[in-house]
């Protein structure tokens, strides 16, 4: 055989074998120290907890199909835990990582590995700490590509940028959210928004620490952002560049062209930025502030990074100073555009990637998400009416975190003085949720779950009270993606509004908004077992109480069943 027949069948035969080990994808492992590190922000250093003492911490690169260990070792005071924000974590609930929920958390000393894989997503998510604010500071990237020689279903970009916005305190936000408890008011709002780690001009001492994006003419590139704030919904711009939405929540959507992004604490969103063809002579802001409908006090701040272009080196104006354009953003409580934002995302619903939307379901629930007031614990003089403290609850239930991970209690049998099965699957009473509140803003507390059968259909209304003020709620659902059927202002009318479900494209998503005032539906399919959380992804909230979880119960076969847990499982 020639040298060249060799050389053809060997190239035809990597052709064959290429895909097939795609397919099966690789194992990725990560090291992940948890250690304390120094970091100067706004003029002030202060120690902070970091993965490897970076800070945002590093960024996981996978492709659909692989399988990540990532090996976490706790080095600092704190107990910790890790989630992978939006991974579907099938038949491995014991890597999903939220504190009491699906692990004890790993004590100083310990280690554990996050053991699982990838599987149908590809985009963006993120990892941050799941155990009370940590994730303040712990938080990273998760770039997911396709497979191998899978191409996007839009261009192919130049380059990926990954952007993380998050929320910066000078104070300790351990002390910020324990003290809140403690006082039962609010916690002290943030001092600055950040891009990937950096607060930009706009504050105090901190020119220094901008982010910069510099582009060449002509090229494409895919904004990876992810929204890791603690408590802050954010809306996002680049002056004079448009921007075109094509994933969310590691989903590809239908191409939205738009000038503002709004993101939710939870939530991914991948955009294409076009670059001008030709070299402008401006410096343009990347700017984010919050969209922020609640009655407390918040952050009303501005983030801004720079897109700059470069310059030819023929060019003779290189050193000059170009004016900085900024770009308008929508007014910090404007509603309205967040509804039409979030009704413009459609799932591409295509043959190669369908939107399986349940089309019949096997059980509704509907629950009332906000706020409330609890009473004060002994000991304690609290700042509400009456000595109450605030909270939030979902169907009036406030959330008591547990002793131990319910996971283990649901897998062992142990539920038993742990938690209740009796979550209710309506409202207490019915009352006119968007308009005057009842008299008695008390909540009711416990740990209480909703137990569903093996590939239940669910659909889920959420509604938003106005009990404090109407206010948005970024719901995450752990485990699952679930389809944004319909939302709507005001309360939910089953009738009317069910009748107008988009059962064909809806989006696709793990975290949606629940509007300010208004109702938003979503459906799924309980194909995971385990047990997954469900929280607002504001902090604040989540640590008031607004949280719950979903029992899945394993089905028949095999495959069906959750495998039993990793030996090196924390214990409490
Ligand atoms: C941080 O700075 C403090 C005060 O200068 C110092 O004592 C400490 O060792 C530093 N920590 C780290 C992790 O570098
Ligand atoms: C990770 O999980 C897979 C699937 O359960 C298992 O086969 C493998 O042995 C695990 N790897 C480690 C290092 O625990
Ligand atoms: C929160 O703000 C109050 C009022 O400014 C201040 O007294 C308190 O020290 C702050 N808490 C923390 C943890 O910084
Ligand atoms: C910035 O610093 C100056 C001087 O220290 C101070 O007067 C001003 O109030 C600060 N501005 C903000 C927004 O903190
Ligand atoms: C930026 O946009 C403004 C407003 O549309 C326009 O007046 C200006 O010419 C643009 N500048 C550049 C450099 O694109
Ligand atoms: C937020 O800041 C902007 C200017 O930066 C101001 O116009 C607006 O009134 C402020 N809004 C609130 C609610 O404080
Ligand atoms: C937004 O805030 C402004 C200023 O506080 C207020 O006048 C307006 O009514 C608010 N709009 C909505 C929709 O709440
Ligand atoms: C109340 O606080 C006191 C002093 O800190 C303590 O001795 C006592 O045990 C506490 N009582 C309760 C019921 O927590
Ligand atoms: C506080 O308690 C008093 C007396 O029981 C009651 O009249 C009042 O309505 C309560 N206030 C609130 C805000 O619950
Ligand atoms: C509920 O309250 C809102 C706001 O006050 C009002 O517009 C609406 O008519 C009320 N709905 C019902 C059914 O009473
Ligand atoms: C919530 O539960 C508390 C405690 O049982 C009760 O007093 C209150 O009326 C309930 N409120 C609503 C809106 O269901
Ligand atoms: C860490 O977690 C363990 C197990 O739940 C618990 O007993 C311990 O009190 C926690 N430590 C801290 C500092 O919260």
């Amino acid at each position: 055989m020639g040298a060249f027949m060799k050389l053809l069948l060997l190239a035809v035969c990597a052709i064959w074998v290429l895909p097939g080990l795609a397919m099966a994808g690789i194992t990725r492992h990560y090291k992940f120290n948890i250690v304390m590190q120094n970091v100067t922000r706004l003029c002030q250093t202060k120690s902070i907890v970091t993965v490897n003492g970076q800070f945002p911490g590093p960024r996981i690169v996978a492709r659909e199909g692989d399988r990540l260990l990532i090996k976490v070792v706790n080095k600092v005071k704190h107990n910790v835990t890790l989630h992978w924000h939006g991974v579907r974590q099938l038949r491995s609930g014991w890597a999903d990582g939220p504190a009491y929920i699906t692990q004890c958390p790993i004590q100083t000393g310990q280690s554990y590995v996050y053991n699982f894989s990838i599987t149908g997503q590809r985009g963006t998510l993120f990892w941050h700490a799941h155990i009370s604010w940590l994730r303040a500071t712990l938080y990273g990237p998760i770039v997911i590509l396709p497979k191998k020689h899978v191409p996007y279903p839009f261009p192919q970009p130049f380059k990926e940028i990954p952007i993380v916005f998050g929320e910066w305190w000078k104070a300790d936000t351990e002390k910020i959210i324990s003290q809140a408890l403690q006082s039962g008011g609010t916690p002290n709002i943030s001092d600055a928004f950040t891009i990937n780690g950096l607060p930009g001009p706009s504050y105090n001492c901190s020119a220094k620490d901008t982010f910069k994006l510099k582009v060449k003419p002509g090229k494409t590139y895919l904004l990876r952002m992810v929204n890791a704030a603690l408590n802050d919904e954010l809306f996002f711009s680049i002056a004079n560049h448009s921007l075109t939405v094509v994933e969310t929540d590691a989903v590809y959507v239908k191409p939205i062209k738009t000038n503002v992004v709004l993101i939710t604490p939870g939530q991914t969103t991948n955009v294409l930025l076009k670059a001008k063809s030709k070299v402008p002579t401006a410096i343009f802001a990347i700017a984010a502030r919050p969209y922020a409908t609640g009655p407390a006090t918040f952050d009303n701040t501005t983030t801004i990074g720079i897109l700059e272009y470069e310059q030819p080196s023929s060019s003779k104006i290189k050193n000059r100073k170009f004016p900085l354009l900024k770009p308008v953003l929508p007014r910090f409580n404007d509603t309205k555009f967040s509804m039409k934002f979030s009704s413009k995302i459609r799932s591409l619903a295509s043959a190669k990637f369908p939107a399986n939307v349940p089309k019949k379901v096997n059980r509704r629930f509907f629950f009332t998400v906000g706020l409330g007031l609890s009473q004060c614990l002994k000991n304690q003089t609290c700042q509400g009416p009456n000595n109450t403290r605030l909270a939030a609850s979902i169907n009036n239930v406030s959330f008591v975190q547990p002793n131990i991970a319910l996971l283990q209690a649901h897998f062992f049998k142990k539920s038993k003085g742990v938690y209740t099965t009796d979550f209710p699957t309506n409202p207490p009473f019915k009352f006119n949720y968007t308009g005057t509140p009842p008299k008695n803003l008390l909540v009711n507390s416990g740990t209480k779950v909703v137990v569903l059968p093996f590939k239940t259909n669910v659909e889920l209304v959420m509604q938003d009270t106005s009990i404090f003020g109407a206010e948005s709620h970024p719901l995450h659902l752990h485990g699952f993606n679930f389809f944004v059927v319909g939302q709507g202002i005001g309360n939910f009318n089953p009738k009317k509004d069910r009748a107008k479900f988009n059962l064909v494209d809806p989006a696709e998503r793990n975290t949606v908004g629940v509007p300010s005032g208004g109702w938003v539906a979503i459906r799924f399919l309980a194909d995971n077992p385990g047990v997954w959380f469900m929280h607002c992804h504001l902090e604040v909230h989540t640590s008031w109480g607004l949280k719950m979880a979903w029992i899945v119960k394993d089905g028949k076969r095999p495959r069906q069943k959750l495998p039993p847990p990793p030996s090196d499982l924390p214990k409490c």
